[in-house]
């Protein structure tokens, strides 16, 4: 019997998902150089001071902290924001405004394994660093839109509202931020009733509470029907109507901008991380009823860790429950696979098929040469259960004529030709 199994909440990635991941994140890459973002690696070890912060309570709980060797608490990355802001404190604090920085890897979270759910995941994350104008706030919509298209979903809404509409609300009623942190992570647990209960303890008025319920009501596709709806119950509470305001704006940079997605505006959304201060959103597969992504805005964190006041704002992607909802819409990956099979005849032929992939390989076309002396025809069956698009076929009578034969196993023909010709008639067919 095996005597090792992965870890609960671990996984591998056999070929077959690694592939599938590696095409998101290279897809995610792709963005980045489209929307001018720079590449940053962090460590996935960092101080546990950091990372806690501002995750809010639910993260907190739920990280892989330690002490190392050298006696400091440290703990595994859940998330790449925190990592992002200590570096606008410090080695990037005076780089010239705004930054767009891109980072993608893995982050651990001890949430409880379920479908989509993992200890050990994947994000591609952007953040856009130093603009606190709403056109910031619309290229992160839009970039996330275009990275959706792009792998070949359809069936996915923005799920989107502003952390100030509730919080201008609770601070006009003279609840302290960590009065309102707390209500809004049992808005996030969508514990309703606890979370105005909790707001009465802290002295919110009756008319507040009220205000509050009819907020978590309103929602709707429409944002030019529903946040008319939010103004109408805020009036006279002067944070909450710029909240407001300032997401309509971005709602319409977004369209006028040309992007075209479906959105849920939700007046009493709140996200778990604490660190939000205006518009937040989540990318929603219904049918899956998972988040694929989410992000919003942060525009004190930088300045919490002992930078510069730094306007942020930023999202971070699930690769892995990106590729099932590509799997489930069926998004087929578009993934080039030409690969050619480089089979000898005979062992005489074998210098010959290692000199013939290694030219391939240079010419930029992947090779598989057979390295199992095995018959032409089992070779074939490995090229066709490798799912190769073509075979390189090398024996005396070839190898005499300075020619090989070509087979392509899809259309089922063969030339016998010369490498220089099939290395051409290969890059074309590229
Ligand atoms: P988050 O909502 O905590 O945001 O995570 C973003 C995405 O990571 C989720 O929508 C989900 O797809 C994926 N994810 C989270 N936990 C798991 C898990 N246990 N297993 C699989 N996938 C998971 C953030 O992390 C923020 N840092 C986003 C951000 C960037 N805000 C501003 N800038």
């Amino acid at each position: 019997m095996a005597r090792f199994q992965t870890i609960k909440g671990m996984r591998d990635f056999l070929p077959k998902d690694a592939e599938k991941l590696r095409y998101v994140r290279n897809t995610a890459m792709e963005i980045a150089r489209l929307y001018s973002f720079e590449e940053i690696i962090t460590p996935v070890v960092e101080h546990y001071d950091l990372l806690t912060a501002k995750s809010g309570e639910e993260i907190k709980a739920r990280m892989y902290s330690f002490e190392d060797l050298g006696g400091r608490k440290v703990a595994l990355r859940p998330e790449f924001t925190a990592s992002i802001a200590r570096l606008m404190a410090t080695s990037l604090r005076n780089e010239p405004k705004p930054l767009k920085l891109y980072s993608s890897g893995t982050l651990y979270r001890y949430d409880e394994p379920q479908f989509g759910r993992y200890r050990e995941f994947w994000q591609s994350n952007f953040e856009i660093i130093g603009s606190n104008k709403p056109e910031a706030d619309a290229e992160i919509i839009i970039l996330t839109d275009h990275f959706m298209k792009k792998l070949g979903l359809s069936k996915y809404l923005f799920k989107i509202g502003h952390v100030g509409i509730m919080r201008g609300l609770l601070s006009q009623e003279g609840a302290d931020d960590e009065q309102q942190n707390r209500i809004m992570q049992l808005l996030d647990a969508k514990r309703w009733k606890e979370a105005l209960a909790t707001s009465r303890d802290f002295g919110v008025s009756e008319k507040s509470i009220d205000v509050m319920k009819h907020i978590l009501e309103t929602k709707g596709e429409d944002p030019s029907k529903v946040l008319p709806r939010v103004e109408d119950q805020l009036r006279g509470c002067a944070g909450s109507l710029a909240a407001t305001e300032n997401l309509q704006e971005i709602l319409g940079l977004c369209r006028k901008g040309g992007a075209d997605f479906e959105v849920l505006v939700e007046a009493g959304f709140a996200r778990g991380l604490e660190y939000y201060t205006g518009m937040i959103f989540e990318i929603l597969v219904p049918e899956m009823n998972i988040s694929i992504g989410g992000g919003g805005r942060y525009d004190k964190l930088v300045e919490l860790f002992g930078g510069e006041p730094t306007p942020s704002v930023g999202v971070a992607h699930g690769l892995d429950r990106t590729a099932l909802a590509m799997e489930n819409q069926k998004a087929a990956p578009r993934i080039m696979k030409k690969t050619v099979s480089v089979i000898p005849v005979n062992e005489d032929a074998v210098p010959k098929a290692l000199e013939t992939a290694l030219r391939l390989r240079k010419s930029g076309i992947a090779a598989d040469v057979e390295v199992m002396r095995r018959t032409v025809s089992r070779a074939l069956q490995d090229a066709d259960r490798r799912k190769s698009a073509y075979a390189l076929i090398l024996g005396p009578k070839e190898i005499k004529e300075g020619k090989l034969t070509l087979r392509d196993l899809k259309e089922h023909k063969q030339y016998l030709i010369s490498l220089d010709e099939a290395v051409r008639k290969l890059l074309q067919k590229k």
